[in-house]
């Protein structure tokens, strides 16, 4: 649900302006261009001001080049600059991207700071509403105050549970069979993008229930394409007003999303029968006061359920993939593993069993390590924080890298190594609080955890049943770090039917 939102580069703001396509828009972003520049010298000017003489800041890594900052070096590689950066300064320090001020957390105990704090204090609606209110709609996430989205997890939770898993593995193992029919015997092909469109189809499925999934055709599909499409560097970064064609596809296609589910909604009201789903769930639902979610909710947090699962799910799937394919003794053990636990004749997959499939949930742990697809989670202090004895000024947004913590040299042996068997060892990190966290921790934690597991191992079960996988001239994908989420660059894979 929230993104990492902060790589900025002048590739951004090129091919921002590239795609304006009138004089007034053009007008329109140099104005907002100069208000920015001028926000950001007067904040600096502020700063000036208002910093206190006895406070330890955090140390500042210094830039020559105003208002951009160190944008064009993070956004090439955010995990070298970090990883540099925490060699150079430590824990915690500071540095400033477009005009705003970041400081990470890096390692568990500074980013306890994060994890333990009142959302009053470090605030996550300040930095993640702008990008996410125009996708999921008003009155749910975080358009809301934190309580009321803490309530509104909480009814998503109970939607959530085991019963419903069970039905889901069934769901997701004939999906994913119907899928890779189009695959036929051998070949090689582009695996994320399958998994992406397969993820769209499964969580629709399991999320929204079977009355949803069947009016996802084309041009429904196209629809989550533009909506996602508002998960933009531009959207972040630009006034939300500024007529934009992917700003005016987004809200065209949250409308009309927005209408279906409505449709959707009333149907199953005057129906008789009742549907045991998610949806069924929030439609049952109240807030503590008693009050039932209005429809318009219910459509917000549905949108809101399957895009906070689709690109976490299907670029973990992905990696996994690729990890598989690179380290084939642990594919072959894998395989071994579903004929040991499920049986010769490989029968339909059952819950149960996929949970006795502890490489394949190992593998896919330590595919979460190397590539948590959550590569920060940010807040902005809304007033003075300490962390590792710095004080950090009210403005600052505070960051907390999974990827930099999970594989940060003190705390991680053999660390960019993929070894799903290192948590049957004795693991230093095991003993760290925050060393692990690819689904967050504390208010802010994910609710899709247990079932991004059950879908990917699903996923994953069927798909090693079905092939035996390799990479394409020993190529392992390289980080595309120009997506928000850290997709594989070229993501072709090769794959054979096995022979049972
Ligand atoms: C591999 C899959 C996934 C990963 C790695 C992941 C990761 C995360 C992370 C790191 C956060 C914390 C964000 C923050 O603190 O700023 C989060 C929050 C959340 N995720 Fe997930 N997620 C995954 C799948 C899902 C799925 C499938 C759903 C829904 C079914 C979901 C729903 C949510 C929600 C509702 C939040 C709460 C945000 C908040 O309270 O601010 N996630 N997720």
């Amino acid at each position: 649900m929230s993104m990492h939102l902060y790589q900025m580069s002048t590739k951004l703001l090129g091919d921002t302006v590239g795609k304006m396509n009138d004089n007034l828009t053009s007008l329109v972003l140099a104005a907002s261009a100069v208000m920015l520049t001028f926000g950001y010298f007067y904040s600096k000017i502020l700063l000036r001001q208002t910093s206190d003489k006895n406070a330890t800041y955090p140390p500042y890594i210094p830039s020559s080049v105003p208002f951009l900052g160190h944008a064009v070096a993070f956004g090439k590689s955010p995990i070298d600059f970090l990883e540099n950066a925490y060699e150079k300064y430590g824990p915690v320090f500071s540095f400033t991207m477009v005009g705003k001020t970041f400081t990470y957390l890096l390692g568990s105990d500074a980013a306890s700071l994060l994890f333990n704090s009142k959302n009053e204090d470090l605030n996550a609606e300040d930095v993640y509403s702008r990008l996410t209110t125009p996708v999921f709609g008003k009155g749910v996430a975080y358009d809301v105050p934190n309580p009321i989205f803490l309530e509104q997890k909480k009814m998503l939770k109970t939607g959530l549970n085991v019963a419903r898993f069970r039905e889901h593995v069934k769901i997701i193992e004939a999906e994913t069979v119907e899928y890779f029919q189009r695959w036929g015997d051998s070949g090689q092909k582009n695996l994320f993008e399958a998994l992406s469109e397969l993820i769209i189809l499964t969580a629709s499925s399991c999320l929204h229930g079977k009355d949803i999934r069947g009016l996802l055709d084309e041009h429904v599909a196209q629809l989550y394409a533009d909506l996602d499409g508002g998960f933009s560097h531009a959207a972040w970064l630009l006034p939300g007003w500024l007529p934009l064609p992917s700003f005016r596809k987004r809200d065209k296609a949250h409308r009309e999303i927005k209408n279906i589910f409505y449709n959707v909604i009333r149907k199953r009201r005057s129906s008789e029968e009742k549907l045991d789903d998610i949806l069924q769930t929030l439609m049952d639902a109240t807030y503590k006061d008693g009050r039932p979610l209005s429809d318009d909710e219910i459509a917000g947090m549905l949108i809101g359920l399957l895009l906070a699962g689709q690109h976490t799910s299907s670029t973990t799937s992905a990696w996994l993939g690729f990890f598989l394919a690179r380290d084939k003794a642990t594919q072959e053990r894998c395989y071994a593993e579903q004929r040991a636990v499920c049986g010769d004749h490989l029968p339909p997959l059952h819950l149960d069993q996929l949970k006795d499939l502890s490489l394949l949930e190992r593998c896919l742990k330590e595919t979460l390590r190397l590539r948590p697809p959550i590569m920060t989670m940010m807040r902005m202090a809304r007033s003075t924080q300490t962390a590792s004895g710095f004080t950090i000024p009210a403005g600052h947004q505070v960051c907390v890298s999974p990827t930099v913590n999970h594989r940060l040299q003190d705390t991680w042996c053999e660390r960019t190594r993929f070894d799903p068997d290192r948590y049957l060892h004795d693991n230093p990190a095991a003993g760290e609080k925050f060393a692990y966290v690819p689904f967050g921790a504390g208010r802010h934690r994910c609710i899709g955890e247990n079932f991004a597991y059950v879908q990917i191992k699903t996923i994953w079960s069927t798909l090693l049943r079905l092939y035996d996988f390799d990479l394409v001239d020993g190529y392992f994908p390289t980080i595309n770090y120009t997506t928000m989420i850290h997709t594989p660059h070229n993501p072709i894979i090769a794959y054979k039917r096995r022979k049972h």
